[in-house]
């Protein structure tokens, strides 16, 4: 017999034998095999949570060690203390929580699905004990907690942000705006609630509306703007210190369209910023926008203004121009004089 042949059907026989033992063992434990698994890698969950997997692949939690603009700051993440967030080890080994420390493996899964659902004990946590399900969920709740985001979130306030408001009274948290409701479809066709795994935040127009109401009306001798934040749950912009929101307006007169000038800038300077992002804030003041709570600024129209154009925009880092792809224009505005 030739050597190949043999080990197939050694393979075989060890196969039939393997099958057994789950059998046996399946009557007192289910999926004992699930148990000993050592869970490492976003793949080995893929299979059996396609859905989950699909939204968080191209999420800026799954490209935060490869994404270019995080590569381009970390001078290709020789900053070594970037790595703490950006390739963390999972939550459950530095502690919920806690600040997460790097890892040296999966670079191209960032904050993986290991990063936030391995447990203590080395299994899979959930909202739910399912002792009968090949993963063998079991719940906790400090992975459910908002302490579990603050680990990473909180460098620049946003988890603080979040407490001071009234959604933090109301109890809704994190996860109850970014992971809405979706809905799963079970191997037998059935259908279960599951949480969104994209994470939507300033990177995502449709998400970005639903922060604000923005109203420019000419009043009298006044331009009159304001901007409220109904929708964050924190401040807006909140996190890196370099997003910015900036009212624009230009007065035209029949002569000329007029020159763009900005009415007020909403943002978290760096520590070491020598100027106010504002003319009359204080150096270092921070003009970001707290939940629940508005900004009106008024800018007297001048004589033969034929029209008053006003823009809102979002501006990833503060140091772009409108043209660059880095700023997103969220509202636009004629007022006839
Ligand atoms: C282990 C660290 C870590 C944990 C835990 C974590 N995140 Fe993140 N999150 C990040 C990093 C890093 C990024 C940005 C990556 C990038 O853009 O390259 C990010 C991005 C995001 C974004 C997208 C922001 C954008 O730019 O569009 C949202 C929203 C978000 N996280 C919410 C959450 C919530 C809610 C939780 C808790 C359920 C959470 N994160 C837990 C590290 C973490
Ligand atoms: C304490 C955790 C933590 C550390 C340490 C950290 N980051 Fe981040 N980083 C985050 C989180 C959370 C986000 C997502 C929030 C956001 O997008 O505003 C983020 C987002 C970013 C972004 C925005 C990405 C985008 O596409 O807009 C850049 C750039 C970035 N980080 C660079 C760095 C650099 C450079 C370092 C090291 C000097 C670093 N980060 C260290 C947590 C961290
Ligand atoms: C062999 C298939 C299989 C693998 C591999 C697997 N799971 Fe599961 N998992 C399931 C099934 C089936 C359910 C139950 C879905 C339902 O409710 O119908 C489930 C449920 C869950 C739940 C929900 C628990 C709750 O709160 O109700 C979480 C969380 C989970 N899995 C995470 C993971 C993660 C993370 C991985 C990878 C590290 C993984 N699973 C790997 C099959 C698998
Ligand atoms: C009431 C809904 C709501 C709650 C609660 C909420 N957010 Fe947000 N979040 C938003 C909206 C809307 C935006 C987009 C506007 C913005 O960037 O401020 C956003 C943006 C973000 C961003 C993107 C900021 C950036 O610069 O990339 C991150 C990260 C984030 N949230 C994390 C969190 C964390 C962590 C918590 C809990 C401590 C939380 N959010 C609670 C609605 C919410
Ligand atoms: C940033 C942290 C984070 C990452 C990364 C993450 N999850 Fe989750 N996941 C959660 C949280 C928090 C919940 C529970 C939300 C709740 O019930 O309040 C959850 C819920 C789930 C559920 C049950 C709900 C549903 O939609 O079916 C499954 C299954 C799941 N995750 C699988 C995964 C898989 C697979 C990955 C990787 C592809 C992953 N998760 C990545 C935080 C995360």
């Amino acid at each position: 017999m030739r050597l190949s042949s043999r080990i197939a059907i050694a393979g075989a026989v060890l196969a039939v034998f393997a099958g057994t033992l789950v059998f046996l063992d399946s009557g007192r434990k289910p999926h004992a095999a699930a148990a000993e698994t050592r869970w490492e890698s976003s793949t080995q969950c893929r299979d059996c949570h396609r859905d989950v997997y699909d939204e968080w692949q191209g999420s800026h939690h799954q490209i935060s060690f490869t994404n270019p603009e995080v590569r381009a700051l970390s001078e290709d993440f020789r900053l070594e203390e970037c790595k703490d967030c950006h390739l963390p080890r999972p939550l459950a080994v530095t502690g919920f929580g806690k600040r997460t420390l790097p890892r040296r493996t999966n670079f191209d899964e960032g904050v993986s699905c290991i990063t936030c659902h391995l447990g203590p004990d080395g299994g899979i946590v959930g909202r739910n004990d399912r002792p009968e399900v090949p993963c063998r969920p079991v719940r906790n709740e400090q992975f459910l907690a908002v302490s579990a985001c603050e680990s990473c979130h909180n460098q620049h306030g946003t988890t603080d942000q979040w407490r001071a408001s009234t959604f933090a009274k109301q109890g809704t948290d994190c996860s109850s705006c970014h992971m809405p409701a979706v809905d799963r479809a079970r191997q037998d066709g059935s259908k279960r609630l599951g949480r969104g795994h994209v994470f939507p935040g300033c990177h995502d127009k449709a998400w970005l509306d639903k922060t604000y109401t923005f109203d420019a009306a000419a009043i009298g001798d006044e331009l009159v703007l304001t901007l409220a934040n109904v929708g964050a749950g924190h401040n807006f912009p909140t996190e890196e210190r370099h997003r910015a929101v900036d009212m624009m307006y230009r007065f035209a007169t029949a002569a000329s369209p007029g020159e763009w000038q900005r009415a007020y800038r909403f943002r978290m300077p760096y520590r070491d910023e020598a100027t106010p992002v504002n003319p009359g804030n204080a150096t270092g003041e921070n003009t970001q926008l707290p939940a629940g709570e508005q900004k009106t600024v008024r800018v007297p129209i001048p004589a033969g203004t034929a029209a008053i154009e006003v823009r809102l925009w979002y501006r990833l880092t503060p140091f772009c121009g409108d043209e660059d792809p880095r700023s997103t224009m969220l509202v636009e505005k004629r007022i006839e004089r």
